[in-house]
């Protein structure tokens, strides 16, 4: 049946010339990463092609062997694999190691290089809010595998970091395991008020406030929300989550998740193809998959 694709404008050829990419999950059918990376591609006139592999726990092994035998390009890896693929990788980079996990995968002369681009994508999102890192104090909300990229990150841009979370235990280990300046107790009101006006940058790390519990928020609400701070909500779905809601009344500007999204994958786009996509259109391409419901969109300008 012709559905009246114009060849070369709307179609996209794949041809024996196609270098592969893509992402191993489980699930993966809801991933963004297909529909941001393949409007990368295509705005930059790469023949490239980015797909989406469910690759069940116990296939990880057979699927890392396949970047080696199918000679696939790249991969970004996500829940649940970013720790179980060290061990089956040749090589990782200093971020990775540090981390402790691995979002994207490089196919080099020396084999699959692991790496993580979370921490390098959420300082970047930093600078495109021209919020200036050093020297400031962050309120970090959750001690998940999240935290300890956003941890890593701004502990190397010299801030100082209060890390707070449900299980305390939790945010201790990690603090104990980072070098820097980190305080690390638990996610409750006494403790978020008493560190909440000296913070200018509050992080959500937790998955609170995500659909379908949109109602829920991790900052208590007797608790003012700092006005002067900066808000980066990791949640994207929705974009407007009630904790947004709470620093847009105190007057905060805030960050959505959705960035994080993007910057991170921007970064393995780049360590890929070594070009510099637009992190806008990516953004786009993204909030479009969503259904584009929370049209209010600040990043800090
Ligand atoms: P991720 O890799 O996305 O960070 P994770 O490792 O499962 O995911 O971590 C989820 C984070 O959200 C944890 O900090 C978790 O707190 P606990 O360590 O106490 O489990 C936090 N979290 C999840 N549900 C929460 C809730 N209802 N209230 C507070 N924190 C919650």
């Amino acid at each position: 049946m012709n559905r009246g694709i114009v060849p070369g404008e709307t179609a996209r050829q794949v041809s024996g010339q196609t270098r592969i990419t893509g992402v191993f999950g489980w699930p993966v059918a809801h991933s963004l990463s297909p529909v941001m990376h393949n409007t990368a591609f295509a705005d930059l006139g790469l023949d490239w092609c980015y797909v989406p592999f469910a690759v069940a726990p116990d296939s990880l092994p057979q699927a890392v062997a396949a970047i080696r035998a199918l000679g696939i390009h790249g991969v970004n890896v996500t829940v649940p694999h970013k720790q179980a693929v060290i061990p089956l990788l040749d090589q990782l980079t200093p971020e990775a190691k540090a981390i402790g996990a691995v979002n994207t995968i490089l196919t080099t002369e020396a084999g699959l290089l692991g790496h993580n681009t979370d921490a390098a994508g959420f300082k970047r999102s930093l600078l495109q809010a021209n919020f200036e890192v050093r020297g400031k104090r962050a309120l970090v909300l959750g001690a998940g595998g999240a935290a300890r990229a956003v941890v890593y990150a701004l502990l190397r841009e010299g801030a100082s970091i209060t890390l707070l979370n449900r299980t305390p235990e939790r945010a201790v280990n990690l603090a104990k395991s980072v070098t820097g300046d980190i305080t690390a107790g638990a996610l409750d009101l006494a403790t978020v008020q008493s560190w909440a006006d000296k913070s200018q940058l509050v992080v959500n790390t937790t998955s609170v406030g995500m659909w379908p519990l949109v109602d829920a928020s991790p900052w208590p609400e007797s608790v003012p929300f700092p006005g002067d701070a900066l808000l980066y909500d990791l949640v994207y779905n929705p974009r407007r989550t009630r904790l947004v809601n709470q620093a847009l009344q105190a007057g905060a500007r805030y960050i959505d998740g959705l960035w994080m999204l993007v910057h991170q994958g921007a970064e393995a786009f780049n360590l890929w193809t070594g070009m510099h996509p637009s992190t806008e259109l990516m953004y786009r391409a993204a909030d479009q998959a969503l259904g584009g419901k929370d049209a209010a969109i600040s990043n800090g300008r």
